[in-house]
């Protein structure tokens, strides 16, 4: 069996793992990382999107021994710290309803505003097409995603001041 070398939410992982074990069985099984959910299974929804190496990939499209050697940030590790910018303006946006949706959404924000700091609103459709949501209408998603983009623009004092 394979063994690898993982950096996950900023701590190390070496494990055997199964060559066909997908990323986001390895992240919830072994790793207890329940933060990310399985919503199809099929690369569909984009539940289960985290970042590899600072990049969006929806792990059930990855193998875990892909990441060997790799980066991977979950929705754990971007809350760790306190609430990001953007878990803060879903919350207040009203950008979830049942929730499921939403580690992915907000994983494939973070890359998307990494890459393009201030999207209109169909740019902010544009990159999170491949990421569904059942619930919200998409309405308030994008609503926060605008607001999250305008925190993380503004300096760390300002947003401290406001909150
Ligand atoms: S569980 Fe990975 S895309 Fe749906
Ligand atoms: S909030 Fe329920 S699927 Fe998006």
């Amino acid at each position: 069996m394979p063994r690898i070398r993982v950096e996950v939410d900023g701590a190390t992982y070496e494990d055997d793992v199964e060559p066909r074990l997908l990323l986001v069985h390895y992240l919830r099984e072994r790793l207890g990382k329940v933060g990310t959910p399985v919503g199809c299974d099929t690369t569909n929804c984009g539940a289960c999107t985290v970042l590899l190496d600072g990049l969006s990939v929806k792990s059930c499209s990855v193998l875990a021994v892909q990441a060997d050697g790799r980066d991977v940030t979950t929705i754990e590790g971007l809350g760790a710290g306190g609430p990001h910018p953007l878990q803060r303006a879903f919350h207040e946006e009203h950008g979830l309803q049942c929730g499921y949706c939403t580690p992915g959404m907000i994983i494939a924000a973070l890359d998307l505003l990494r890459e393009n700091p201030d999207p209109s609103d169909a740019e902010i459709r544009e990159g999170l097409e491949g990421n569904l949501c059942r619930c919200t209408g998409y309405q308030n998603i994008v609503r926060s995603v605008r607001r999250a983009a305008g925190d993380m623009r503004r300096p760390a004092q300002e947003q401290e001041a406001a909150s």
